[in-house]
């Protein structure tokens, strides 16, 4: 897989974005970059950075970039294992991700898919760092499934102070999609 192809999950998640994104837009784990792209259509939106692990992802986003429409403009690229290599005080209005949700099977280690041994781990670690990299007022649009642990999550949401709304369920076969909106108290 060179990178994650967009699937029911980035669709859902890209509803929400075309809703609610505004300001300077961090896309972490852009794969395709479907979702810093409907970001970077809003006008609300002043600029996207899309961050993944992955060079074959930053690879395909770039290529993109050298289209002629004007939304290009707004959207830069940057390697990160997360906020890793994102400046520490650069912060931003809204923050988006599609993790990789799925809980680890010996053996497995696709980061496009898997998150963890229980599936949550990556997510943890995201929001814990994003708190450093909103600004007041901001909001992150987050993506998992019923295979993350739900309550897990939620329960993580609210320890790291965050207060948070369900937008969105999705039923598939196997699993439930869930999107969420997250900010911090004022
Ligand atoms: C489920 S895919 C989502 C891709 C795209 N946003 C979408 O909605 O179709 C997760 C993405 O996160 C990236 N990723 C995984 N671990 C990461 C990390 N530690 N830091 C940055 N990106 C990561 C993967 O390479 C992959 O592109």
């Amino acid at each position: 897989m060179p990178f994650y192809e967009p699937q029911e999950d980035s669709e859902l998640l890209r509803i929400f974005v075309e809703k609610l994104a505004r300001g300077d837009v961090l896309d972490m784990g852009t794969g395709s970059g479907i979702l810093a792209f409907a970001a970077a259509k809003q006008d609300d939106v002043r600029s996207v950075l899309a961050i993944d692990l992955e060079d074959d992802a930053l690879a395909h986003v770039k290529n993109q970039l050298r289209g002629r429409h004007d939304f290009l403009k707004k959207i830069r690229t940057q390697k990160s294992d997360l906020f890793a290599d994102i400046s520490r005080d650069e912060r931003f209005d809204t923050i988006i991700f599609n993790p990789p949700y799925l809980p680890n099977e010996p053996g497995d280690a696709h980061p496009a898919l898997y998150g963890g041994p229980g599936g949550w781990e990556l997510i943890e670690r995201l929001l814990s760092d994003a708190k450093s990299h909103l600004k007041p007022g901001g909001i992150i649009l987050l993506l998992f499934s019923s295979l993350t642990n739900k309550e897990r999550v939620i329960q993580f949401m609210k320890r790291e102070g965050y207060q948070c709304r369900e937008l969105a369920m999705q039923a598939h076969f196997f699993e439930q999609l869930y999107v969420y909106e997250l900010w911090r108290s004022t």
